[in-house]
């Protein structure tokens, strides 16, 4: 049976009770609906730490009024059974709220915030931002793992944890995709059988709009190229797809190895986002 801590300060007291013997604790945060991505964070943290906190909380604070807060896949039980597998370094923490009624203070990242998602969720960081710091004050880690598929997020909260010197080391963790390159996330349970068959062609046409780069055509034009064809096969609103600077995450044409090619799109219902290395996407098969 795993531990699952519900009440903040227990979990608080449980923490600070490992760290006082000595314990490295990791704490991986996620919404739920785990999947295989989330179970690598987990098996990252559990390399070099002897306990990992899995946290499961569908954050309201990070969801405008009209997106999807309601239908968020929760799943308790199968995400408990799925933790307990990873034997017993491993326990969640699911509390009912992060948040006191009266909650008034929020944490607002500028910087790399304000491209890309900033333009297209525009309350969307802040809710991130001030609900991994509620979880940074209630578990108190020496690490924190999050996946590269949200890159932004990841940089955001890098950028969070240097402002604040707060006492934590951010690992980050290449994004898990399934057999056919669809990025792992718990949305794509929102896909029907036909979007799910065209998904994939995302990461696919990322990297031949990469690979278009390589050899010789402009980041714009191959970019406006891809969704082109994407549109053609059947996506919807494309948010964006464009190459964006690593660290900024502004806007680039002097594109390198590092250059995230960073993507967001609509398909049917569901709202796709993935990104990778200009460098990863050239060399992918
Ligand atoms: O990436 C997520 O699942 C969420 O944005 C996070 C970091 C758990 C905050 O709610």
């Amino acid at each position: 049976m795993i531990s699952c801590y519900k009440i903040i300060q227990e979990m608080q007291a449980a923490v600070s009770q490992w760290r006082a013997e000595g314990l490295r604790t990791a704490l991986v945060p996620t919404m739920g609906g785990l999947h295989e991505g989330h179970l690598a964070l987990v098996k990252a943290a559990m390399k070099t730490h002897d306990k990992i906190v899995v946290s499961l909380y569908v954050n309201p604070t990070q969801f405008a009024a009209h997106e999807d807060l309601d239908k968020y896949p929760r799943q308790q039980e199968t995400d408990l059974a799925l933790l307990a597998q990873l034997g017993d370094k491993v326990c969640a923490f699911a509390p009912d709220s992060l948040y006191q009624e009266d909650h008034a203070t929020f944490i607002t990242p500028q910087g790399c915030a304000l491209p890309l998602e900033g333009v297209h969720r525009p309350h969307f960081f802040q809710g991130v931002a001030t609900v991994v710091m509620r979880l940074f004050q209630t578990v108190p880690a020496h690490s924190a793992y999050f996946g590269e598929k949200d890159f932004q997020q990841l940089a955001v909260i890098r950028q969070m944890v240097r402002d604040f010197n707060w006492p934590i080391t951010i690992h980050g963790v290449p994004t898990m995709r399934a057999y056919d390159g669809l990025a792992l996330s718990s949305r794509n349970a929102y896909l029907s059988a036909a979007d799910r068959a065209i998904a994939p062609r995302l990461y696919q046409l990322m990297q031949s709009c990469a690979q278009d780069v390589a050899s010789g055509i402009a980041p714009d034009a191959a970019c406006a190229k891809a969704i082109t064809t994407l549109q053609a096969e059947g996506f919807g609103a494309i948010d964006y797809l464009a190459f964006h600077d690593a660290l900024s995450l502004q806007p680039t044409d002097k594109v390198t190895a590092s250059t995230r090619l960073m993507a967001a799109l609509w398909l049917g219902e569901t709202r796709l986002i993935d990104n990778d290395s200009f460098e990863n996407l050239c060399n992918a098969q």
